[in-house]
């Protein structure tokens, strides 16, 4: 797959703010970074979210009923898909879709493996262009969307990619929602600034990609990470920070960078209950069934067409 990485990266440094799309955060190293992230001990989110579904799963299966197809829009590593293709009765494919392909080939063939009555039928794609899913198929179907990666999107952006997941599910079927609903300053710093720094190796990972497979010159060294909780946007904001006066060359062009200079690498927008049914909505998707756990930290949202 060409993802455009270089005409990407060239865009978002021509640009002010400098912005990149953060799906390229997700090579292989970046994936591997991010599941590392996923077992840090500030890291609420994917503890939270997979108490919550162990917690649902059983009820979700009884609502979904049996034969589905699963499709996954940014399935990782697959570890919260285990735990829903568990509860549901003989699922009968999966269908994971994600840009990191050497992560979903590899949790993809270890699923199959352990699942053989599973058909799972891997595609790598960029899930805000494309959604490769066959809209005449037989079975019913069940999006699953966890780990708050629609919160990776802005508002407009989300409720487009959640229209694209309805019309995936299609009318007899159904969207399950990961959202992370946490606004607490101090939970999402301990969360997203982590003391050992795996955060800001997986976003300081985007330069060493871009040197190793554009030839870009940067000196990831002369840049630091830097984690914002931006209250009225109610979004994680994550930026590399240029350390001094730098310039950088890029597929024959240079960028200068100022000290203190950011280039805007991921935001993180949280949603609580009412506000992430309001997006729904948008999307023309209402939910059936939400579930919180008890101490407000992750949300799990099942929607169907309205
Ligand atoms: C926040 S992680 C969540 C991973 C996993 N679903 C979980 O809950 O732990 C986002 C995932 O989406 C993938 N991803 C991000 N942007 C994407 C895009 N535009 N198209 C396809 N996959 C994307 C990443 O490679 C990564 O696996």
């Amino acid at each position: 797959m060409s993802d455009g990485f270089g005409r990407a990266l060239v865009a978002g440094l021509a640009r002010r703010p400098r912005r990149i799309p953060c799906r390229y955060l997700y090579d292989e190293a970046g994936s591997l970074l991010f599941e590392r992230i996923t077992r840090l001990d500030g890291y609420y989110l994917a503890r939270a979210e997979r108490a919550l579904l162990r917690q649902a799963s059983g009820r979700i299966a009884a609502m979904v009923g049996p034969g589905l197809r699963v499709v996954e829009p940014g399935a990782g590593a697959m570890v919260k898909t285990r735990l829903l293709l568990a509860a549901l009765d003989r699922p009968h494919a999966y269908v994971p879709i994600d840009v990191a392909g050497p992560m979903i080939t590899a949790a993809g063939r270890a699923l199959a493996a352990e699942m053989p009555e599973l058909a799972v039928t891997p595609v790598v794609a960029d899930f805000t262009r494309r959604l490769p899913v066959p809209t005449d198929s037989r079975e019913p179907v069940l999006v699953f969307f966890p780990g708050s990666t629609i919160g990776n999107l802005a508002p407009p952006a989300a409720v487009r990619l959640l229209a694209r997941l309805r019309a995936a599910a299609g009318a007899g079927g159904w969207v399950l929602v990961g959202v992370d609903p946490v606004r607490d300053p101090v939970r999402l710093k301990a969360a997203y600034d982590d003391p050992e720094g795996v955060t800001a190796a997986f976003m300081l990972n985007l330069l060493v990609r871009a040197n190793r497979e554009l030839g870009a010159t940067f000196d990831p060294g002369a840049f630091r990470h830097r984690m914002r909780w931006n209250a009225e946007a109610g979004r994680v904001e994550h930026f590399l920070i240029s350390r001094r006066r730098q310039s950088v060359g890029v597929a024959g062009r240079r960028f200068h960078f100022r000290p203190g200079e950011a280039i805007h690498a991921e935001d993180c927008h949280k949603y609580p209950p009412a506000a992430f049914h309001g997006l729904a909505a948008r999307a023309g998707l209402a939910p059936a069934t939400t579930w919180l756990d008890a101490q407000e930290l992750f949300s799990l949202h099942l929607l169907r067409q309205v």
